[in-house]
């Protein structure tokens, strides 16, 4: 028996998991646990109908606008899909419609349910005006700016009819290849990680500055049109031929079925596809075809009743928690990190998982010893999702954070209003000092080859280095002393250092590791100073003034430069021979191409391939032979042959000669 308390207590629940996944971006629970969550409230409903709460999470549709951008109502509201996770689920679907429409073997059109966020954009006389989340379902946030950026997105359609006015509706989503790249990137640079390519695409669009978007290679992929849909189109299966005749990106790897089986089978060979697909699916949408039909069907409220989500669940196991163990990042804060019994898990052993902090391990009450299911779903880093209490062994207690680093054994502090604890010991911490060196020597601040993380402890182990600026003074006779070290890796690793002494003003502001700094903050730094003294003089008025810098990161700033040792050592490096140089900007890091792999197939008419060459590398790009899941965009110009059929396969973007000069500005680069 449900009593109306636990009732709200539940509403309650999935409320707050609404703003951990929407708005935070960093859910704390599988979508299979929070659909059970939402399914028992809608029970209780059904069972209860008058204790139905206004608030209640069924009386609206997930998502709430964010502050920042301005809102727009729909023209259409825009739904979400009821989830099935059975084939008995799947058949009582079957079943509602026969019944419904009165007739046996209705067609359906299977999709990939590509694992994003959803998009509404609408298109006038062919041109794109507007891009609308979803919102609450009736109203969403304008983020036209933010998805002007991503580049498989038309601008323009093509065609000789073009619709007068077009809205449709579609997914945005982080390829695989790239969310890895990015989480790499964020790692390196201390930031939090994104939890999945779901939450690192939301995140993205929901970037105040479209810069930031656009250096997030998003893509974006269509499977509906939502408002003026031409009288021809009558069947969801023409809807992605309608949609790629316009130019626009389509959902791939549809089917049409007949039968319960067919649509098996189709989720059964999909399941097998999804591995070496280069983007999340997170199940397959079942719809009835007939676009009458649809709309004779309707919708629930919330959710159409013509389709349905079958939902794959997530690749969980079951472990013991062996340890936590406390990690010392390079600016002090202390990372809890369950040490797993090793488990295979889709693929790979894992033996451990982040816990992210304390407040988190408190949340899930995880203890020392604990039977734990681990999940891994779209998500690359593998999670804890619950806690087994019914084999939890006796005499266990609540794990607290230590009081003391383990690395230097000082006393650990939390900042007001911050959930993360750290050691103060910045001077003299081994395990901070490592995470600096690490990160100083890493490739997107002095970029020192041969000094990887075993070197860098050998370096602090035997004392040869204390501060970053010892790197610069290591003799080949000091080198000799290390395990390992011969002539030729002494030769080598010191050739290295020399050729980082001269670097940029930017690389400089990197590796000095001041907090909340990454490569976007510590380019803008670098252009607005142009050289370090001027940045160490800047008081905290003037860096809000940078267009790009709040206050959180000022202060940080500012800290840093008030604090004598860091000073000190920013002179040693100097004195120690290293030579920041204020760059020229040559590359704009938010050109389309920067950073990119692009891929030049068939024959150029207006251009030759080593200017189309050259061109690309000018904007930062890198042009490759090979089309693979790690190419960004595919140039394709006369002939172009099987390259081509294969970035079509991968669902890559496919530029043409026209596009591509567009893009890389050279008509204006002839001038
Ligand atoms: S049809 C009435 N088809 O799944 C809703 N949705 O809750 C019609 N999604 O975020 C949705 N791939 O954006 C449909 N092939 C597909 C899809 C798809 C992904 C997303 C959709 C929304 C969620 C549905």
């Amino acid at each position: 028996m449900t009593s109306n308390a636990e009732y709200s207590y539940l509403c309650q629940e999935v409320w707050e998991h609404n703003k951990r996944y929407y708005i935070d971006n960093a859910p704390t629970i599988s979508d299979y646990d929070y659909d059970r969550l939402l399914k028992r409230v809608e029970e209780i409903e059904q069972e209860h109908p008058d204790w139905t709460l206004p608030s209640s999470p069924t009386q609206r549709v997930g998502e709430m606008p964010s502050e920042g951008f301005a809102t727009v109502k729909h023209v259409l509201p825009m739904l979400s899909l009821q989830n099935s996770y059975s084939e008995e689920e799947l058949d009582d679907f079957i079943k509602r419609m026969e019944k419904l429409v009165g007739q046996k073997e209705l067609r359906y059109f299977c999709e990939l349910k590509v694992d994003g966020t959803a998009i509404s954009v609408h298109y006038s006389k062919g041109t794109l005006t507007r891009a609308v989340t979803r919102g609450n379902g009736s109203e969403g946030d304008d983020i036209t700016g933010n998805v002007k950026a991503i580049q498989s997105l038309p601008l323009q359609l093509v065609g000789t009819t073009l619709p007068n006015e077009l809205e449709i509706r579609g997914e945005v989503f982080m390829p695989k290849a790239s969310f890895e790249k990015l989480n790499q990137r964020r790692e390196k640079e201390g930031q939090q990680l994104f939890a999945n390519p779901r939450n690192a695409a939301a995140g993205s669009l929901k970037q105040l500055n479209p810069k930031v978007t656009a250096e997030r290679d998003l893509a974006i992929a269509f499977y509906a049109v939502a408002h003026s849909a031409p009288t021809s189109l009558t069947k969801q299966s023409q809807a992605s031929g309608y949609l790629q005749q316009l130019g626009l990106p389509s959902v791939y790897s549809c089917r049409l079925c007949r039968s319960k089986e067919e649509i098996i089978t189709y989720i059964k060979e999909v399941s097998e596809l999804r591995p070496s697909l280069p983007f999340e699916i997170d199940g397959i949408v079942i719809k009835i075809d007939d676009l009458a039909l649809q709309k004779e069907l309707g919708t629930t409220g919330k959710s159409p009743r013509w389709a349905v989500a079958y939902k794959f669940s997530p690749k969980q196991a079951t472990t013991t928690v062996l340890d936590i163990t406390v990690q010392v990042g390079r600016t002090g804060t202390l990372t809890p990190v369950a040490e797993l019994d090793p488990i295979l898990l889709a693929g790979s052993t894992i033996s451990r998982a982040t816990l992210h902090n304390e407040e988190e391990i408190r949340r899930k009450d995880i203890r020392i010893s604990d039977s734990v299911t681990i999940e891994k779903g779209g998500d690359v880093i593998p999670k804890i999702v619950s806690v087994d209490l019914s084999k939890r062994k006796q005499d266990t207690s609540p794990w607290q954070m230590p009081k003391r680093c383990p690395s230097c054994d000082s006393v650990v502090v939390r900042e007001e209003e911050e959930v993360a604890v750290r050691c103060p010991n910045a001077p003299s911490c081994p395990a901070q000092l490592h995470r600096r060196i690490a990160f100083f020597a890493g490739r997107y601040a002095f970029d020192i080859e041969h000094l990887g993380e075993k070197i860098v402890a050998q370096l602090i182990d035997t004392g040869l280095v204390k501060r970053l600026s010892d790197l610069f003074i290591l003799t080949p006779e000091q080198l000799a002393q290390l395990e390992g070290f011969k002539e030729k890796s002494i030769h080598n690793l010191l050739k290295s250092i020399e050729q980082a002494k001269k670097t940029t003003l930017s690389r400089f502001i990197l590796g000095l590791g001041i907090r909340h700094i990454g490569t976007e903050t510590a380019d803008l730094l670098a252009k607005h100073a142009g050289e370090i003294k001027a940045l160490i003089d800047m008081d905290k008025e003037t860096l809000i003034q940078i267009e790009g810098i709040g206050e959180k990161v000022a202060a940080a700033i500012v800290e840093h430069f008030q604090t004598p040792s860091n000073i000190k050592e920013i002179e040693a490096l100097i004195d120690n021979g290293v030579q920041p140089i204020k760059e020229e900007f040559k590359h704009d890091r938010t050109h389309a191409f920067y950073g990119k792999t692009i891929v030049l197939t068939g024959t150029l008419q207006t251009i030759s391939r080593q200017e189309a060459t050259a061109l690309i590398k000018q904007h930062g790009g890198k042009v490759s032979s090979s089309v693979s899941t790690n190419t960004h965009f595919v140039v394709a110009g006369d002939s172009p042959g099987s390259k081509l059929d294969k970035a079509k396969k991968l669902n890559l973007t496919i530029l043409d000669e026209q596009q591509f000069k567009k893009t890389i500005g050279f008509d204006s680069h002839e001038k």
